[in-house]
């Protein structure tokens, strides 16, 4: 078989970004992503994207209408593709057996049936989604038990490790592509023709493949590495902010042994996106169904502190604002879940800024990305509150930074957007109400340059000269 037509189900962060740069880098591939969200499709065929990625309007503008294109017409994406990417969200399981650990298969189950359905010639399936060890075999019992004579099935796995707000350049130069494929003819012919694929730009030392489950576990054992690093140094956070060690050094010092490195060694309000936790209890889950108690333990350590450094970080806010917040406004500097993205899922700054609400905090919130509606909907949401016409209320939104700073007792900054570096701090500190304090919950500001102006400011990680030392462990410090 030669790939001439592919088709990708679910045109979200993972299907649009990597379809477009596959379209991209294989003019002779024609690439279609299908979604059941006219409303995303849409959107994917206007001049604003559905989603907000650097570079990526670029690489969409060379492509569609060429050998790209957006699509509702499923069945049709399938029926002629040769190889389909199931592109698909696997969020965590809300109801039922592992509820709030497990992986919603249900949308990766969907997929399949469709294909299953609709498909009258042989195709390669690939899993793209990030999914449960042994996910492939059901999606193979799904597909073989409606097979139409003539018609087979390859499935591989394919997970996807771009990030967002550097996924073009994440894709363009991935540090590898990991294929995993049945160890049969079948299987190996299959992977040759996906590895065929990407060498139209990844170099084929860097495309490696194994064995299907093998792959499968790679992926989320990625992702728990990442966010374990992010927790270890948040844990040692805590400790420096008690000792008067800075996280920053002691964080330079670590990542420069060469078997550590200095990557994502970065102390923060807390990680936060749409995958780390969510992949993160989905291996917990798979370690308790499989009778591995302690490893299942170890991992949720990293959800633990994950946890633990939201909280302190608003329990921070609180205390030091003489230990009530209740009237007080209070400026949210970034809502994303981190930088160039709009994305908000699972950003810390819906944990802190709903610790305030419940406190009783007026808000101010601005981000240079996120829709309003979207800052509104998740600070409404369930999870966030019980009273959502109080919340309502008590937010407001702010199309710049000046405006959300003025009046306020504090700023909270949550998100390190470059622009929040380069405001003017003198302008915003004589707007504000005094003492005017900053939380720097990125540790992206100058922050001595901030106390000079007479902010008071405190950190992460890092005990600033005018931090107040809580009475609780004063004595432990003077020791
Ligand atoms: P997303 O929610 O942005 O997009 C998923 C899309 O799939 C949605 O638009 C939804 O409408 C569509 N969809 C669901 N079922 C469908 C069906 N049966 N037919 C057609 N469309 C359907 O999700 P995402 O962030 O792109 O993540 C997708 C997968 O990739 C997840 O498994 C995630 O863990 C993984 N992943 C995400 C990232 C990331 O940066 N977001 C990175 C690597 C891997
Ligand atoms: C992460 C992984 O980096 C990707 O490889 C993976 O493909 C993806 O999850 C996924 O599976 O969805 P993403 O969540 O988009 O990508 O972004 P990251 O750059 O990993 O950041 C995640 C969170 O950790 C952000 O809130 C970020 O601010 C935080 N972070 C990151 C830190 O607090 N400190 C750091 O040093 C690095």
């Amino acid at each position: 078989m030669v790939i001439k037509k592919v088709c990708c189900i679910g045109a979200g962060y993972v299907g649009g970004p990597t379809c477009s740069v596959m379209a991209l880098k294989c003019p002779n591939i024609v690439v279609t992503v299908v979604d059941k969200s006219r409303d995303r499709i849409a959107q994917w065929n206007s001049d604003k994207l559905p989603i907000y990625e650097p570079g990526l309007d670029e690489v969409v503008k060379q492509c569609r209408g060429r050998n790209l294109f957006f699509s509702t017409d499923v069945n049709t994406a399938i029926k002629e593709a040769d190889l389909i990417f199931i592109s698909v969200n696997t969020p965590t399981k809300t109801s039922g057996n592992g509820r709030g650990r497990a992986a919603d298969l249900k949308y990766v189950e969907g997929a399949a049936r469709m294909i299953a359905e609709v498909a009258t010639s042989s195709k390669i399936v690939v899993e793209k989604s990030t999914v449960p060890v042994k996910a492939a075999e059901s999606i193979l019992t799904i597909l073989m038990a409606n097979q139409k004579p003539g018609v087979t099935y390859q499935i591989l796995s394919n997970p996807e490790f771009l990030a967002e707000g550097t996924a073009i350049n994440d894709l363009v130069h991935a540090d590898r592509v990991l294929i995993g494929g049945e160890d049969s003819p079948g299987g190996q012919a299959a992977i040759e023709e996906l590895c065929w694929v990407y060498e139209h730009w990844i170099c084929r030392r860097n495309i490696i493949t194994m064995n299907t489950w093998s792959s499968e576990l790679s992926k989320l054992a990625a992702n728990a590495f990442l966010a374990q690093r992010i927790s270890s140094i948040n844990s040692l956070s805590a400790v420096c902010e008690s000792t008067g060690a800075d996280i920053s050094e002691v964080a330079r010092a670590v990542g420069l042994d060469s078997r550590i490195g200095p990557k994502f060694l970065q102390a923060s309000v807390g990680f936060g996106g749409s995958c780390f936790q969510k992949d993160i209890l989905n291996l917990v889950y798979i370690c308790e169904s499989l009778n591995l108690h302690e490893v299942a333990t170890y991992w949720q350590q990293v959800i633990d502190m994950n946890d633990y450094q939201k909280s302190r970080f608003a329990s921070r806010v609180i205390e030091s604002l003489f230990n009530t917040v209740s009237g007080k406004q209070i400026a949210i500097l970034g809502f994303a879940f981190k930088k160039d993205t709009g994305d908000t899922r699972e950003s810390p700054a819906i944990h802190v800024a709903g610790k305030l609400l419940l406190e009783g905090a007026k808000l101010h919130v601005y981000d240079p990305k996120v829709e309003h509606e979207q800052i509104m909907e998740d600070l409404t949401h369930p999870s966030i509150t019980e009273e959502p016409e109080e919340v309502r209320k008590n937010v407001v939104l702010y199309n710049d930074p000046y405006s959300a700073t003025s009046d306020t007792h504090a700023i909270v900054l949550c998100t390190e957007w470059d622009e929040f570096v380069k405001l003017d701090y003198r302008r915003i500190y004589n707007s504000m109400m005094k003492p005017a304090y900053i939380f720097d919950g990125r540790k992206i500001l100058d922050h001595e340059k901030l106390e000079k102006i007479g902010f008071t400011v405190q950190t992460i990680g890092k005990r600033l000269s005018r931090t107040v030392v809580p009475r609780a462990w004063a004595s432990i410090v003077q020791v």
